[in-house]
Order: structure tokens, then sequence, then C-alpha cells
């Protein structure tokens, strides 16, 4: 039988999101601190939990047919794999920072200086975009520590909270790079995965788009209803029940999330009130 193998991030900024993502989608799977593969109880894929580092790899080689990985390692690395689909979620920044006693003039501050990263080439297109003449120096890990010990006096690395520079005494001064995580694809799946990959982009789909909306139910004056449907037209159009008081009217609606402040205010001044905002679970249109 068929079955997707889906690489995630065993520990770190990706993983508990992206756990999360799949149990929104209904497939149920097990994540244990030891586990490094979970098969799923009810749609056809295997988990492989995995160093984010190493998923582009394994996705373009084919160990993994799908993977979620930070957009700052895909670029990066620069692997063969396919880009499906922004998630959205793990959000996070490649920056540059100095230590906090630097009074920073600008970019040209790393001019004939040291700067330690895990991305040097991010880094480097940054700094030859800027035409700055840097010294890169390559370490694998614990970027944040490398001022301190003296070895560069500056450093390029992933910023979320900010609070591994904040502790380590450092300053962010330049942002290079946004990313955010991202659902890759080995090129060259076969027809039956990716009919798999298909149906998981449908609830996927479906679960974005629901956390971008929220159901509004409201009750409004009756000669007000027709300028209220054209503010929220909904996924066909809203449903308007009259209310057991005359001249009133309920009105049920779907409403995006980014319009909701916006919307609400106007309603209101159109004598709207009873208003009740809902989370959407799923939402297929
Ligand atoms: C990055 C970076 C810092 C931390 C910053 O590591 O190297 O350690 O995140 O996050 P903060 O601003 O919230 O303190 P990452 O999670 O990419 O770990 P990895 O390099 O081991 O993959
Ligand atoms: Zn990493």
């Amino acid at each position: 039988m068929n079955k997707l193998k889906i690489a995630i991030q065993k520990s770190g900024r990706l993983s508990d999101d992206s756990v999360k993502l799949f149990k929104e989608c209904g497939i149920k799977f097990e994540v244990g601190k030891s586990k490094l593969k979970s098969t799923s109880r009810n749609f056809p894929a295997d988990f492989l939990f995995l160093r984010d580092d190493d998923i582009p790899g394994y996705v373009e080689d084919g160990v993994a047919d799908l993977g979620i990985v930070g957009k700052n390692v895909l670029v990066e690395y620069g692997n063969d794999v396919e880009s499906i689909k922004e998630l959205g979620f793990s959000k996070c920044r490649l920056s540059l920072a100095v230590p906090r006693e630097v009074e920073y003039p600008g970019v040209e501050y790393f001019q004939g200086k040291s700067i330690a990263t895990s991305y040097p080439n991010l880094l480097g297109q940054y700094l030859k975009g800027k035409g700055v003449d840097a010294h890169v120096h390559q370490i694998s890990g614990s970027v944040e520590i490398a001022p301190g010990i003296g070895l560069a006096e500056g450093v390029c690395d992933i910023v979320s909270t900010g609070g591994t520079l904040l502790s380590n005494g450092l300053k962010e001064v330049e942002t290079i790079f946004k990313s955010e995580a991202v659902l890759i694809a080995n090129n060259k799946l076969s027809d039956e995965k990716k009919e798999l990959l298909e149906k998981l982009l449908f609830r996927i789909n479906a679960v974005q788009t629901a956390q971008n909306h929220k159901y509004v139910l409201l009750n409004a004056p009756n000669d007000k209803l027709q300028q209220i449907i054209e503010l929220m037209p909904g996924m066909r159009s809203p449903t308007i029940t009259p209310l057991a008081q005359e001249g009133w009217s309920s009105i049920h609606s779907v409403i995006k999330e980014s319009d909701f402040w916006e919307n609400i205010e106007t309603l209101r001044k159109w004598g709207a009130e009873g208003i009740l905002v809902i989370p959407i679970e799923k939402m297929i249109s």
C-alpha cells in the first residue's frame, strides 16, 4: 500500500506547530520523546522526526516524500525540492547582531569585520548586495556566543523572540531574511503519492481558511439589512432569520479575520447589536 513519508522537526521552533497542523487535519499519530518514526492510525502516512537542517536533504533524496522546514533552511541549503506551500507558522527572521555596547552606524559597520553564522549563503548574498566585504565565519551552532569568546565581531542568526540575543548581550541591527514554515515535497513523487498529497493539501487549506475567518451572528434593524448583507456577504450569502421582535432580524455570516475590527465598528454604527464572533474549525468553500 502507498504511504506518504512526512519529515517533521524532532524538537524546536517548528515541531509543535507541525504536529498541531496534522492533528487539525484529523491525522492521528503518536508523538513521543524518543520516537523517530510514527505511523498514522487513520491516514496513509508515516511521520519521521528529524533535525530540521537534515529535512531538505532527506526530501531531496526521497527518504521522505514531504517535509516541513523553515524557509531559512530551505533557501540556505538550496536543495532540489518542490516548495508546495507556506504554512504561516514558526515565523522568525535571520538578522545581524552586534554587542549591545556598539554604536552601530549602519551596515558599513561590518566592512572588514568578521561575522559568525550558520547561514553563509544567505549572509553572503546580503553582504554582496550591500557592497560590504566582511569575513564570514561559518559555525554550526551556538552562534550567539561567538562575540563573547572573541571569535567574531558580529553574528548573523535566527531571531524569533529575541531572548537568545538579549541573554548574550547582543542587539539586532539588520534583518536580512524573513522566514516561516514551508511544506516541501520530493520532485519525483509517484502518481499515488501525488494523490495523497492532494488529499492532505485539501485538508490543510480547509484548516487555514477556517483560521483566517470568523463566524459572526448579530441582530440588526430590518431597514439596515441590505447594507449589512453587502458588508458581509459570507460564503454564498448570509442567513437572515426574523427575530420575535418585529422590525429586527438575526444575521449569520462569515467574515475575514483581517476585516474583523473595521467591519464590527461599521456594523455597530448601523445599529447592529448582540454581536457574537465564533471561531471556525474547518472551512470548505
Ligand atoms: C535559533 C537561534 C537561536 C534561537 C533564537 O536556533 O540559533 O538559538 O533560535 O530564538 P529566540 O530569538 O526566540 O531566542 P534554532 O531554533 O534555529 O535551532 P537550531 O539552529 O538548532 O536548528
Ligand atoms: Zn536548525
